[in-house]
Formats: C-alpha cells, sequence, structure tokens
C-alpha cells in the first residue's frame, strides 16, 4: 500500500494509542505460564503483538480476546511445527528465554528482516546457563535444568535481560542480569506483582527460580511509543491541540517527554494514575514556545530508542544544528533505522547526514512532498507520514501497511486528528 499524506493545517482531538507494545508481550508471556486465568484489557492489536499471541496458541495456551487461559510453569506443550515471530524481535527473544528452559526444543522463525537481526545476544547467555541454544536457525530447548549465572550484557537491551530474567524463572539458583544502563522494567514489574522474587538493585536485576506466577487482571495503558508522533506533530503545527488519554509514562519509558519539553514543546501529563504497577497519564500537547536544537547522545540515545526515527524529523524543523549520537542499535532494528530515515528525510529536503551512530541535522528546512520508503519498517513508515504533515505538496510512502506492525488505524487516525 502506498500511503499518501499532506500537510497538517492543525490537529485537533482526543485519541487513544494501542496498548503498548513492550507490555502486551510480556503480558501475554507471562499469563501464559501463571496458574490459572489471566484477564488482560487493551492488548496491542499490532501484528508483533499476535505473532506473540499465535506462538502461545502453538505452545498449548488457550487466548481468548483478553482472556488468558495459563497452564502453569511447566504446562507448555511441545509445539508442533516452528514458531513464527514475524516481524518481532520481542518474541522472538522473549520466546527465547522461556523455550530454552523447557524440557522439549523449539525453532524459532521470523520473516526476512528477522532472520537477519542478531540473535547472538541471547543465544551467548542462554548457552552459559547451560540451556542448548543456536543460532541461525534459533533453536532453543530441551536440556534442563538450566543454572542461574551473572550476566553483564554488553549492549543495554530489555529484550536480552527479559529473556535472562524468563530462563531464570527455571534455573537453579539466582539469574542476575547488570545492565550498561537501565533499560525498560515491564518484565521486572510484572514479574513482581506475579509474585516471583525479583530483586532490583540500581542497574542490577535478579530473579530466583519461581514455583507458581500469579495470573494477572490488568490493563494495559497506551504506547508512548505510538502517542509521540502525535505530540511532535501537535507540538510543530500552529493552533493544535491533541490529548491521548491513557498513555504508560513508566521512568524507564518517558525520557523522551522530557526531550520534547527541552526542545520548546508544551506537554502536559495530567489524571496521573497507575495500572497493574505501571504509571499512566492523560497526555496534553498544545502550541509550543521558543524551538530549539536537540541533542541526544550516550545513555539517552537507548532510552529513546523507538522514538529517534520521529525525533530526526523534529530536529529537521528545529533551529540550529542538532544531533543524535550513541544510537548504532538504530542500524540493527526491524530495518536500517539511520540510513532510512536520512535517505527519507533528504528526499523531502532536510539538511541531514548519517553517521555511524546517528544523525546531524541541520534546521527548520522547509520539507517538500516525496515518494519515500519505508523500508517495511512501521517506525519508519509513521516518522515519514509526521514528515508529511509537515511538508508541502504530496508525500507517498511506499510499503505504508506496515505500520500494522504496531499500530493499526494509524492512518485513519491521522486522518481524523487533521
Ligand atoms: C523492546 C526493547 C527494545 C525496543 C523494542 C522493544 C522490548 O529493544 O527497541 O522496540 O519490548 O523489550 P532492545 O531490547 O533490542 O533494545
Amino acid at each position: 500500500m502506498i500511503a499518501t499524506v499532506r500537510r497538517a493545517r492543525r490537529l485537533d482531538g482526543d485519541i487513544t494509542v494501542p496498548g503498548d507494545k513492550s507490555i502486551s508481550h510480556r503480558a501475554l508471556i507471562l499469563a501464559s505460564i501463571a496458574a490459572g486465568e489471566s484477564h488482560v484489557r487493551g492488548l496491542s492489536n499490532g501484528a508483533d503483538v499476535r505473532s506473540t499471541a499465535g506462538c502461545m496458541r502453538a505452545l498449548g495456551v488457550e487466548i481468548d480476546d483478553s482472556v488468558i487461559r495459563g497452564v502453569g510453569l511447566h504446562g507448555l506443550r511441545a509445539p508442533a511445527d516452528a514458531l513464527d515471530c514475524g516481524n518481532s524481535g520481542t518474541t522472538m527473544r522473549l520466546l527465547a528465554g522461556l523455550l530454552s528452559a523447557q524440557r522439549f526444543a523449539s525453532e524459532l522463525r521470523g520473516d526476512e528482516s528477522l532472520t537477519t537481526r542478531p540473535m547472538d545476544r541471547v543465544v551467548t547467555p542462554l548457552r552459559e546457563m547451560g540451556a542448548r541454544a543456536s543460532w541461525p536457525p534459533l533453536e532453543v530447548g530441551g536440556q534442563v535444568p538450566l543454572h542461574g549465572i551473572e550476566y553483564r550484557p554488553s549492549v543495554p537491551s530489555a529484550q536480552v535481560k527479559s529473556a535472562l530474567l524468563l530462563a531464570g524463572l527455571y534455573a537453579e539458583g539466582p539469574t542476575s542480569v547488570l545492565e550498561p544502563l537501565s533499560t525498560r522494567n515491564h518484565t521486572e514489574l510484572m514479574l513482581a506483582a506475579m509474585g516471583a522474587g525479583v530483586r532490583v538493585d540500581g542497574r542490577l536485576v535478579q530473579i530466583g527460580p519461581a514455583d507458581r506466577l500469579s495470573p494477572l487482571d490488568i490493563e494495559i495503558p497506551g504506547d508512548l511509543s505510538g502517542a509521540v508522533f502525535w505530540l511532535v506533530v501537535s507540538g510543530l503545527v500552529h493552533g493544535s491541540h491533541v490529548r491521548i488519554r491513557k498513555v504508560g509514562v513508566n521512568p524507564t519509558r518517558s525520557a523522551v517527554i522530557d526531550l520534547l519539553r527541552a526542545c520548546g514543546l508544551a506537554i502536559a501529563i495530567t489524571a496521573e494514575g497507575s495500572v497493574g504497577g505501571e504509571p499512566v497519564g492523560d497526555l496534553d500537547a498544545g502550541p509550543a514556545g521558543a524551538l530549539r536544537p536537540l541533542s541526544v547522545s550516550g545513555d539517552m540515545a537507548a532510552e529513546m530508542i523507538d522514538e529517534l526515527p520521529v525525533l530526526a524529523v523534529l530536529a529537521s524543523q528545529l533551529p540550529g544544528t542538532s544531533r543524535i549520537t550513541g544510537a548504532a542499535e538504530l542500524r540493527v532494528k526491524e530495518s536500517d533505522r539511520i540510513a532510512a530515515m536520512a535517505e527519507g528525510l533528504a528526499a523531502m529536503g532536510a539538511d541531514i547526514t548519517a553517521l555511524d551512530d546517528g544523525w546531524v541535522i541541520n534546521g527548520p528546512r522547509p520539507l517538500e512532498g516525496a515518494r519515500v520508503h519505508s523500508h517495511r519498517d512501521h517506525r519508519i513508515a509513521m516518522a515519514l507520514a509526521v514528515a508529511g504533515l509537515l511538508a508541502d505538496g504530496t508525500t507517498e510512502i511506499e510499503d505504508a501497511d506496515c505500520v500494522e506492525i504496531s499500530y493499526p488505524g494509524f492512518f485513519d487516525q491521522l486522518e481524523s486528528l487533521c
């Protein structure tokens, strides 16, 4: 599908965004091995989360909308075929951890993009725990019990940490992960809420073997990474006002809000509360004040890794030189996001230079509509759609249907807001 986007005159609306993708994956996986029936409302309807649901069903778990009938820690059954993780790195890496600790062997497959993404980052530590694990293709499990280790990943990754915590539920002795910096902590929060023995001490997360996980009864907050597209457009298009309800504002995810405010965007968080241990709030985005260039490096880049493509679009509209560095991980996401955004934004008239680990962007530059490629990467398609809303003329985005991965209905919502 080719999506056509034109300049937004004003953004106005009171909306919700899909359920948080990271929390949705974890809820499906953990509820599947809980002792009894879980109720999880507001799961993401994106294809990635459907991939996780499909894998859990193939492992013998009944999932009926918001009801997940947990089979207990030892109730999963061997899948008849290779498990299809689709485009979802989170599905593949988290399930590698869980399935490496089962008595049966599993093979995990994915689409063309996922097949080329690095899996050694989970295979290496799982082997250290005594698991059978190999890649490519990714095969895990069939050799138990595992034993706990203390692992220091070289790259900060919530997926790697979560894989080891899931394996650690089944291992002898404690399993610890000492991260180079604290990544999103949804797995730890959910495991603690389910009664697992999780201990967090700064950047160290430790889990002990579990006998039982209590079922969940939660509502998934809206996905901040999806909300940020609208926050950026509202801040840049004069006269806009958008309210986004019940968005997850977990501090391990919300650094991007501080960054947007530092650039001059006006974002208020109201109606703050918490669902299932996860902080939520309504986000109000109104007219921006004086705009300033942005600077993202090192730890900050890791904290807002999923938002960097749309921050590159924002930077093209900010005065002065903006720099985003420390983001080499973008090269191994669903596409090479550094190359994809440099290509798309340059075609639209931005002054952008790709670095090995980010971009230098001089602004503000008027954007012109162009035909651009999503590289079948949902976040690239949506970031370029944001650029299209800020550009003269018509922007055509190729393979835009990939927004289904995390945000089905993205383009309908775009129409309704403009
Ligand atoms: C995710 C962790 C991040 C993020 C991805 C979702 C998760 O990946 O980019 O979109 O749900 O744990 P890494 O763990 O590779 O940094």
